[in-house]
């Protein structure tokens, strides 16, 4: 079975069998299926956060299943839930022309709802996990199903239970979010305040905030649609206290934010930048002009390529910043 089309990078790759999952019976029916149980799986949303270094000898479930709702949970608190195949901007979308703002920070981020705790996808100053209820999930081998809430997700940067051992039964159903009645913007993220600031709104809307996110992602990030590619390819590194002191030293302009246990957050796009990657190519794989933290396929880059490039990325940030870089994707 053809992916290319099923991966946002757009890379070739064939897969030994295919099932379109609509509804949570047939994903138990999948799972049950003799021909399909004895084969490795991957749970495909919207194929955005991921990299097929060849083919795929399993079965890809491919999570299709719809359904958005709302309820009003308490005076102040609303609870959204979308299953998991619905596209996550389609349902950001869909929050605000309800009335109901917290998703706005985390508007034209690709993938599916599903996928969407998966990374604890974050943007502009707000994760998932910040907003987050439960999730619903099927435990694949025992075909259970129940629900997890915020703390059993072990969220982290870029990270939940769900990429780990442990979770690696888990199967995604719905996502529940928990959003403020009385909405308020979140304009921590300094990049997405001055661009706010720039339109003079006296009060910003959710929808306002949400157009100007996605005004500037437009500016920084390649349509997937356009061009093939996996959003930041890599994580931002965190470095100790000291070790960020020394390279401020010799690196003055370093990119670096405190975290709140004292240690680091560097930008992996300034570490690539500086290294001189920003805009090169490497035979059909590259970095993208506008941002660094993006590889992209500039047309017919196989997972080869695309890995090749990472690497020697890898090697020229350690080699000058003693800073190991690590991927944000999961390789297949
Ligand atoms: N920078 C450069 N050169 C570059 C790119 C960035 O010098 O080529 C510098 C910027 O000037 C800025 C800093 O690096 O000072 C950080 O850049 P930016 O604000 O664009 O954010 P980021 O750290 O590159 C992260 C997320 C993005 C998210 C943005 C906005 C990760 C791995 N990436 O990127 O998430 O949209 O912040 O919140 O945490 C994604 O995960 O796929 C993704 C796009």
């Amino acid at each position: 079975y053809p992916l290319q089309a099923l991966n946002t990078f757009g890379i070739t790759a064939q897969a030994a069998a295919y099932v379109r999952i609509s509804s949570t019976s047939q994903l138990q029916a999948a799972l049950q299926e003799p021909a399909l149980a004895g084969m490795p799986r991957l749970i495909l949303g919207g194929g955005s956060n991921i990299v097929l270094t060849g083919d795929f000898a399993g079965a890809v479930l491919h999570m299709a299943t719809r359904g958005m709702r709302l309820a009003q949970a308490s005076f102040d608190t609303i609870l959204v839930t979308a299953a998991a195949g619905e596209n996550w901007h389609a349902f950001v979308q869909w929050t605000l022309a309800q009335g109901v703002g917290g998703l706005e920070n985390l508007s034209l981020i690709p993938g599916t709802v599903g996928a969407a705790p998966i990374q604890n996808i974050g943007a502009y100053g707000v994760e998932i996990k910040d907003v987050l209820h439960s999730v619903s999930v099927l435990h694949a081998a025992s075909g259970i199903v129940f629900d997890m809430d915020r703390d059993a997700c072990r969220f982290g940067y870029r990270d939940s239970i769900f990429k780990q051992a442990d979770g690696a039964e888990l199967i995604v159903l719905e996502v529940t979010f928990a959003l403020p009645a009385q909405w308020q913007p979140n304009l921590r993220y300094a990049e997405l305040a001055q661009a706010v600031a720039e339109q003079q709104l006296a009060n910003p809307s959710a929808q306002q905030v949400a157009d100007t996110v996605i005004a500037i992602r437009r500016r920084k990030l390649p349509d997937p649609a356009v061009i093939g590619n996996a959003g930041s390819f890599f994580k931002n590194p965190v470095v100790s206290k000291e070790y960020c002191a020394q390279l401020l030293e010799r690196y003055p302009a370093l990119v670096h934010h405190a975290q709140p246990d004292g240690s680091e957050k560097l930008a992996a796009g300034w570490l690539i930048d500086q290294c001189g990657w920003k805009g090169r190519n490497l035979g059909p794989a590259g970095v993208y002009p506008r941002q660094a933290l993006v590889l992209v396929n500039n047309g017919g880059a196989r997972g080869a390529d695309i890995t090749g490039l990472a690497e020697a990325i890898r090697k020229d940030v350690e080699a000058r910043y003693g800073v190991l870089l690590s991927p944000e994707p999961v390789f297949v």
